[in-house]
């Protein structure tokens, strides 16, 4: 039988981190490449005691079908959580979606037809490229230094493409590690203002920062209207929970709504309740602060690994936060082949040209290493720096 499958799978590609993850499962294989948290940190018990609570205080409920905007007194945290992040907005400025991806995808179908621009980081999160492919987006790569994004380069991208919007992760960048500084993100916003152009920011490693100062959020700038904030659970509780949200000005939200009611209806009820009831009758701050030490030593772990081991003319980002940080190869150095080999040598990492979305990047890869602990860190660099004096 030959299937008429529709065009908007003609771009879409299936995931090489989900490829290899199926070989990080073998127990002798290091793997630097998912984007998974340390799963000895998740609150297994409190995550078990706060569902026994929602179960036994309103269980029906729990189990029933719930509004499609989300729980109402999980919309009237996220109000808190966020004015605790610089950002002022009320419970009708909140949608809960079933992890961020889900908003990613949603913003697609709400401001994409077909060929429309979405201007992005280059590189950029790839399940995002992934989620506006399935809108048939283009994309443009707007250039970018060490502090991210260069506002400059945005009158003339914007008068050649009309692009939809910019789509942008301001902390602790996937895949780079980079965070854009406090000075930049100001003039991001007023240069986007100026455009009328809107920002997705997407903020799902935000409160994981091991060092340094707490940035506000480009949502706290906005008075324009212009900035839709999504952030998750997934790195703070744990991805299994599938309870994120997004910030957004109403208008937006009315019509988010419409597509979330065509996608699932709603977040899942019992989800949403175990996240609100953890994140108010737990210690979250003690749990953050495990979460941000243990990444801190195992970000330390890994640069010093990588200063120990890697050949010269090597070179990788420093990030205060997040889970990942992006080697740059010397010339000529092609990930993606050296990526098979990685995977004889039982250690993984993901090539850099998965984050391309125009294609490119293959003297880069991304190393996660939130998910090992200093010592596979330190073992599964000294293969990687074996296979690359190979
Ligand atoms: C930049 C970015 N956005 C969104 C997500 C999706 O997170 P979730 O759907 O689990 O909330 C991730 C997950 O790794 C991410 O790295």
């Amino acid at each position: 039988m030959e299937y008429l499958f529709a065009r908007r799978l003609e771009g879409m590609r299936r995931s090489t981190i989900r490829e290899i993850l199926k070989v990080a499962e073998q127990p002798d294989v290091i793997s630097f490449a998912g984007g998974l948290p340390a799963p000895e940190l998740f609150p297994v018990d409190a995550v078990r005691a706060a569902c026994d609570r929602v179960l036994i205080r309103e269980g029906s409920w729990a189990l029933q079908y719930g509004p499609s905007e989300g729980y109402t007194p999980l919309r009237e945290y996220l109000v808190e959580a966020m004015a605790q992040r610089g950002v002022a907005c009320r419970v009708e400025n909140v949608q809960v979606t079933s992890g961020s991806q889900q908003a990613l995808d949603l913003l697609g179908r709400c401001f994409l037809n077909p060929g429309d621009v979405v201007l992005t980081e280059n590189p950029t999160y790839l399940a995002a490229i992934q989620a506006f492919q399935g809108s048939e987006a283009r994309f443009v790569p707007v250039p970018t230094d060490d502090n991210g994004l260069i506002p400059e380069a945005l009158p003339e991208l914007v008068a050649k493409h009309q692009p939809r919007f910019l789509y942008t992760i301001p902390n602790f960048q996937n895949p780079t590690g980079i965070t854009m500084p406090a000075e930049r993100r100001r003039a991001l916003y007023e240069t986007a203002a100026k455009l009328s152009l809107v920002i997705v920011e997407d903020d799902p490693y935000g409160l994981l920062r091991y060092t340094g100062e707490h940035v506000p959020p480009i949502k706290a700038l906005d008075t324009e209207g212009i900035v839709i904030y999504a952030s998750t659970f997934s790195k703070t509780i744990a991805p299994g929970l599938r309870v994120g949200w997004v910030v957004a000005d109403r208008q937006i939200l009315d019509k988010l709504l419409i597509l979330k009611q065509a996608a699932d209806l709603h977040t899942s009820s019992l989800d949403q309740r175990v996240a609100c009831e953890f994140m108010t009758s737990c210690d979250t701050t003690a749990h953050l602060a495990q979460i941000r030490a243990s990444y801190g030593t195992r970000y330390q772990a890994m640069d010093a690994a990588l200063r120990a081991l890697l050949p010269e003319r090597y070179q990788w980002t420093h990030p205060e936060g997040g889970m990942f940080l992006w080697v740059t190869c010397p010339e000529g150095v092609d990930t993606w082949p050296l990526m098979q080999r990685a995977v004889e040598h039982k250690v993984l990492f993901v090539p850099g040209c998965d984050f391309f979305p125009e294609g490119g990047g293959d003297r880069y890869m991304r190393l996660n290493f939130s998910n090992s602990t200093p010592e596979r860190i330190q073992e599964g660099v000294a293969r990687l720096a074996q296979l690359l004096r190979e």
